[in-house]
């Protein structure tokens, strides 16, 4: 059940080439739309009934999300993929562009049908150059082939796609953001509603997906919602790509069906060095809760079995922790990320990130005082729901689970003035 989805070109020779991925049926799904086998409903309709759901982050089920979108309604309308992944441990988008690129092509194609968008954007974030130059040169193949273009292969089906590197920002993986980073405007977050599938890019109408929940499209329409959805749980189709990450033997992305129980994908990943202990795994990148290391290995990897055990399955970075890890620093670090990423046009945001550093600064420092820990908690119910996006939950849920599941550590922090795990 691994790399059966967005990694199916791995395993083969010169995998990023269009000859490759038409060997393996690459194209067959939007040469069929292009010969006017498949509608937009189909499509629609095989999407839902596989349950794919936004890779993301939030895991909406995208093809619900693509029926929010009408084709009939002239005038111009927009897919964007979000190749941002700026969410820390997640590196799965940057490999399926490096090694499966057509597929994502593809699959933003057969989007740009199923919504009657005759324009496509790929998002990357600034640092990702070496997928970006993968992309460009497939995508130039794609034109040559004459997949893509005015009239694709002599019909009245057009679908134009431009690769846009942005600058490297966190926030800009937000959809909206990233919506007014593409217009060349900072990448502030909008106020939600208007949601993109009324008034997205340029104002029109738009849908933005995840880059695997795209590539993921070409294969479910190839081989079935109902193969799909198998390999996956009921309510989580599909296989999903973990970055694994943290102390672990052999870190790395892995493509494996939703559902997997996390001790095996911890084995997938090497396990941990001898003689160390699993203390604690934040399960879907680092603005979602994080679980103690023996809850975790009672858990399945997927949507619903993560979020009874109190956490998501966000983007699927996976990050471990044995027990050589001090809690503190960990949260330090990731109060100091958030607070330099916020987009700060959230005073509770804006100014919750720098308080909470400051506070974690001086526990740090030997300098705690009682009742910092209640201070922490304070700030981060403070923020969470107050702001425009979602930036807001990904700031609390780090410090409210961190002090929830691991106090002692923290209390012992403040009171002794240091750490106490000695490595
Ligand atoms: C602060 C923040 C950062 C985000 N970063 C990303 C990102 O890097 N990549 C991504 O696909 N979605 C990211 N999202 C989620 C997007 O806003 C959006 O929900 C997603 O691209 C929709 O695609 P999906 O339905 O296929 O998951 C982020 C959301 C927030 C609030």
């Amino acid at each position: 059940m691994a790399n059966e989805v967005c990694f199916r070109t791995l395993s083969l020779e010169d995998p990023t080439s269009l000859s490759t991925y038409e060997s393996i049926g690459g194209y067959s799904t939007w040469k069929s739309i292009i010969k006017g086998e498949l509608t937009a409903i189909n499509i629609v309709e095989e999407l839902k009934k596989s349950c794919l759901r936004g890779r993301g982050g939030a895991g909406f089920p995208t093809g619900l999300k693509w029926s929010f979108l009408n084709k009939d309604i002239p005038g111009q309308k927009y897919v964007v993929c979000n190749s941002d992944e700026g969410e820390p441990g997640t590196c799965k988008d940057r490999d399926i562009m490096r090694y499966n690129p057509h597929q994502v092509i593809e699959g933003l194609a057969i989007a740009g049908f199923a919504m009657g968008a005759d324009t496509g954007y790929n998002y990357l974030r600034g640092e990702y150059i070496e997928p970006f130059s993968v992309m460009e040169h497939a995508l130039g193949e794609a034109y040559s082939a004459g997949l893509l273009g005015k009239g694709v292969m002599g019909s009245s089906i057009t679908f134009n796609l431009y690769n846009h590197l942005g600058a490297g920002s966190y926030i800009c993986g937000e959809e909206t953001a990233l919506l007014n980073s593409l217009e060349g405007g900072r990448g502030l977050p909008r106020f939600k509603p208007p949601f993109p599938a009324n008034f997205g890019l340029y104002g029109k109408p738009t849908t933005v997906n995840n880059t695997e929940s795209f590539a993921s499209v070409p294969v479910i329409l190839e081989k079935g919602a109902k193969w799909f959805l198998e390999l996956g749980t009921d309510n989580s189709g599909g296989t999903k790509i973990f970055s694994v990450s943290g102390h672990v033997m052999k870190p790395g992305n892995f493509e494996v069906g939703l559902g997997i129980p996390f001790a095996d994908l911890l084995s997938m990943a090497g396990g941990l060095a001898t003689d160390r202990t699993l203390k604690a795994v934040i399960p879907g990148g680092s603005s979602m809760k994080i679980l103690a290391g023996e809850i975790m290995m009672q858990v399945n990897m997927d949507y619903d079995s993560l979020r009874n055990a109190g956490s998501s399955l966000g983007s699927g970075a996976v990050i471990i922790m044995d027990d050589t890890t001090c809690m503190v620093s960990v949260l330090l670090r990731l109060a100091e990320f958030y607070h330099d990423e916020s987009c700060g046009q959230c005073s509770p945001c804006r100014e919750g990130t720098g308080w909470l550093v400051k506070i974690l600064n001086r526990i740090i420092k030997g300098q705690g005082k009682k009742g910092d820990l209640d201070t922490l908690v304070n700030i981060a119910n403070n923020i969470e729901g107050r702001t425009i996006c979602a930036f807001g939950e990904a700031v609390a849920w780090p410090i409210q689970s961190f002090i929830d599941n691991f106090h002692d550590e923290f209390a012992f922090f403040v009171k002794e003035g240091h750490s106490m795990i000695i490595n």
